[in-house]
């Protein structure tokens, strides 16, 4: 049986990356023989806007449900197309209307790159971040009244349902189990938050039990903000509402060096509808057309798409494939941003021939 996968690139540096994220997937699937079918896409991108007046075809729902899973590549050209329009006209749709509840970010030091936490080394930072990406406190619950006079009021509600936070948490216990030091980590604020969070942490110690061999620990957001730069040793895999999710998600990556390194994944666990696999970095218009942005969040992402679809032998292996180039390559193959003179294109094959064995 072949897997499907819809490719869009998008804009900027999506369309450099994406050939080597694409190139570094087949070398894995000739390896691991694994059938995957690509369709690329010219939607989902601001020259499709311009010629269309719109982000998308009318009818993509209908054309992207039925595939295994979406690779991204960047959105955004803030001289072209504003960014609320390309982005909530585009990315923000499929992670809403495919329901991607979990968004997971791997945080984990590769070799070569520098942390800028001082004396950390690879081994020292390897941890997930989820995030419960559909409701908390990003809800359209709220509103404002007596605007523009002095009784001007404006309220936003947080919402949690116990079918949504029990979902990602049942996600993060699962993935925690997989992992050797099979750890938890929760991210509350019930000492302020008096309400939501002390039932987001009754929530987490009722799905808790049905997970003994998981060792569970809590932190406030703020203190825990603090304890992944001075102690990012300590974590596995850290669980959390969307708001605190976004802040972890960023800070976690940012840990561990170059934001081109970066891959990200929007997740419907059940399969009902194709998951999204796309890099950190948007489409960095400041060295756009130059060659020379990092293909590595891009290739990570295609490795995370290839464990979702079942197949982590070969997501392994490209992970893999990348810290063996980053530790061994020299500075005529590395991109700029992690000290070398080389280009896209240059590290991208190095990854895709040590994939198959032929470097
Ligand atoms: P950005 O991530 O595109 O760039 C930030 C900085 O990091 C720039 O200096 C850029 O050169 C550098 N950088 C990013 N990726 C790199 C790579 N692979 N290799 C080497 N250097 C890299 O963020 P920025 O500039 O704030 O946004 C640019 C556009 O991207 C905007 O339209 C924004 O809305 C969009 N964006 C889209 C995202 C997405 O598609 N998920 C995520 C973030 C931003
Ligand atoms: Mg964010």
């Amino acid at each position: 049986m072949a897997y499907h996968i819809a490719v869009l690139a998008g804009d900027g540096i999506g369309t450099e990356v994406m050939p080597e994220g694409v190139r570094a997937l087949e070398a894995a699937a000739r390896r691991f023989n694994i059938d995957i079918e690509l369709t690329h896409f010219d939607f989902a991108c601001c020259d499709y806007y311009l010629e269309h007046g719109k982000m998308l075809p009318d009818d993509w729902r209908d054309m992207l449900i039925d595939f295994d899973a979406i690779y991204y590549g960047a959105i955004g050209w803030p001289e072209k197309v504003p960014d609320h329009i390309s982005l909530w006209g585009s990315l923000l749709k499929f992670r809403r209307e495919f329901d991607q509840y979990v968004n997971l970010r791997p945080c984990r030091l590769l070799p070569g790159i520098k942390s800028p936490l001082a004396g950390r080394v690879p081994g020292d930072i390897d941890f997930y971040v989820v995030r419960e990406n559909t409701e908390g406190e990003y809800s359209s619950v709220g509103g404002t009244m007596f605007e523009g006079t002095e009784r001007e009021v404006v309220i936003q509600e947080t919402v949690m349902t116990r079918h949504g936070v029990d979902r990602v948490l049942k996600y993060a216990f699962e993935l925690a189990q997989t992992r050797p030091r099979r750890k938890l980590t929760s991210a509350t604020k019930s000492n302020g938050i008096a309400i939501t969070m002390p039932w987001w942490d009754k929530r987490v110690a009722e799905m808790a039990e049905q997970y003994p061999e998981v060792s569970v620990d809590k932190f406030h957001i703020d203190i825990l903000t603090a304890n992944f730069v001075m102690h990012p040793d300590w974590f596995d895999v850290v669980v959390a509402s969307n708001l605190f999710g976004d802040i972890l998600s960023d800070l976690g990556p940012a840990c561990t060096g170059t934001i081109g390194v970066a891959p990200s994944a929007n997740i419907n666990p059940e399969g009902k509808f194709p998951s999204l696999f796309e890099p950190v970095h948007g489409s960095a218009p400041d060295i756009a057309g130059k060659g020379i942005a990092n293909p590595i969040g891009q290739i990570w992402s295609g490795a995370m798409m290839l464990e979702h679809l079942g197949h982590k032998d070969a997501g392994d292996a490209i992970l893999a494939a990348i810290e063996t180039v980053l530790e061994e390559a020299d500075s005529s193959i590395l991109t700029p941003d992690v000290g070398g003179h080389g280009n896209t294109a240059s590290l991208g094959q190095a990854i895709s021939e040590r994939i198959e064995g032929r470097l």
